[in-house]
């Protein structure tokens, strides 16, 4: 086949479909939007009739043949992959597969402590048994950062009969760990490398970017396109590299949970993400760093703003950062980042990506103009012109770590009861505690809950910031095991 990435083989069939305006006696019932014209009036007529199901002349995902396994390649090839699959029901899906395509129920995995609750909840689908390595942290800052090769080598020489080794490529807040050591390392030990690229799609395309995972060698990797590709929300893609994972058992696993009803609305988004970033990726990724530079050198003018570069974080030697990443420390103007959030929303009409204690992260992109981070800009500088300056009390950033003591599935499956917050010193935890975004659980299923943690559970609370995981969605009452 001609990997010719400016050809869309799944839109193009799609859009034929549309034009040829066939009868539809199948389903979906709204049948081109007429039976859902409120709907159909506010998006358009073509989202509607794009809206197919296991048409004729359009491949099915889970079994395709035609124009699906073209626009699957073309995004192998765009990847550096030696096979793709699209994936509809996010990264999560992805993150999923990974872990249940290589670990079977009671297989030990290495992975990141800090990761995403997406991973968490794999453990339990897949039965697999974590063994965390912590990750660094920023003081400076209060951010954690990635996992160095020292860590991962004693995880590694104390668990030498897991299975797979899991990398976050970059994390929420932009940070890389050095992928091409953790690979080198991993593989040393004859264990594959996954990884969770879920914001890391876009640094495929540039190479001022760090490493991806399919250039530092990692065998598989799932990729939010929705999130920084250009794609529409929940749309991702699985990566399998030059490993010995065999495709067509991922496949299978990944069968396992597939709709077989997928949007095609979300399936050609992907094949245009695709054949954008492969044609003019680096354009636009070009014009978005000279913005961001732009960007960062107006907002270290302000007086107790500080947003990092990729340098910053390169000086430490392990890590480095993907710079699209907006982050900007405020703890200098004596507001919390959940303070400077709050006033950007009320304010100023801004969205963000997350606040944290000391910090706010934007997110930039494919589709960024000047206008949006001007918008943030001049709001920044008068946000830091009024600001009162009191002193903000300097936490300790943490990871936690909580002793597990029952694996994720069985606490899972373990009878629970609720109790106030405050009791909960020293019970198992019965679900996850996190902040969201990040979705970094504080303490997942089956781990103690510490005295430390309730306090900064409540701190959170104090704050006004998004707590979920829990049952009660005021985090006032948690569920933990019944013993
Ligand atoms: C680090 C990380 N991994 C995985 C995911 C899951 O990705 P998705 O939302 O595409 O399912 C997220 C979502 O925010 C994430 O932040």
């Amino acid at each position: 086949m001609s990997f010719d990435q400016s050809r869309t083989p799944l839109f193009e069939a799609v859009k034929y479909h549309v034009q040829r305006n066939a009868v539809p006696l199948q389903i979906p019932g709204h049948k081109h939007g007429n039976g859902l014209e409120e709907y159909k009036e506010f998006v358009g007529e073509n989202v509607l009739r794009m809206d197919l199901n296991q048409t004729r002349g359009i491949d099915i995902i889970w079994d395709p043949t035609s124009v699906i396994v073209e626009a699957e390649k073309l995004l192998a090839k765009t990847f550096q992959a030696s096979s793709a699959y699209f994936l509809i029901n996010g990264t999560t899906s992805g993150v999923q597969t990974m872990i249940m395509s290589t670990c079977k129920p009671g297989d030990q995995i290495i992975l990141p402590r800090n990761a995403h609750k997406s991973i968490f909840n794999a453990l339990i689908l897949s039965g697999a048994n974590p063994v965390y390595v912590l990750p660094e942290i920023n003081d400076a800052l209060g951010i954690v950062l990635g996992i160095t090769e020292d860590n991962l080598r004693i995880a590694l020489e104390e668990n030498s009969t897991a299975k797979a080794v899991m990398a976050i490529n970059p994390s929420y807040y932009g940070v890389t760990s050095n992928l091409k050591s953790i690979v080198k390392t991993a593989h040393h030990s004859g264990m594959p490398v996954l990884v969770d690229e879920a914001h890391g799609t876009h640094m495929h395309f540039h190479d001022y970017f760090p490493l991806s995972a399919m250039e530092a060698g990692a065998d598989i990797s799932a990729v939010s396109l929705h999130k920084t590709g250009g794609s529409m929300t929940q749309s991702s893609a699985l990566l399998i590299g030059d490993s010995s994972i065999d495709p067509n058992y991922v496949k299978q696993v990944l069968n396992l949970a597939y709709t077989t009803s997928p949007s095609y609305i979300l399936l050609c988004s992907l094949d245009v993400a695709r054949k954008q970033l492969a044609t003019r990726g680096r354009q636009i990724l070009d014009q978005l760093l000279e913005l961001l530079e732009w960007s960062r050198e107006e907002i270290n003018k302000i007086d107790g703003l500080f947003a990092p570069d990729k340098v910053f974080f390169e000086e430490s030697g392990n890590f480095s950062f993907d710079e699209t990443k907006l982050l900007i420390n405020v703890r200098k103007i004596g507001l919390t980042g959940y303070e400077v959030e709050e006033m950007l929303v009320r304010d100023y009409n801004i969205l963000i990506e997350l606040a944290d204690m000391y910090n706010i992260l934007a997110i930039t992109g494919l589709g960024e103009r000047k206008e949006y981070l001007e918008a943030l800009i001049n709001a920044l500088t008068d946000i830091a012109r009024h600001a009162v300056r009191r002193k903000i009390k300097k936490i300790e950033t943490v990871q936690f770590n909580p002793e597990i003591v029952m694996q994720p599935r069985d606490a899972f499956y373990s009878p629970k009861i609720s109790i106030p917050l405050e009791h909960c010193a020293g019970e198992i935890s019965g679900e996850m505690i996190m902040v969201y975004p990040p979705g970094i659980p504080l303490v997942s299923m089956g781990e103690v809950i510490t005295p430390e943690i309730i306090q900064y559970v409540q701190m959170l609370k104090q704050e006004k910031c998004t707590l979920q995981g829990t049952s009660d969605p005021f985090v006032n009452f948690v569920m933990v095991l019944d013993r």
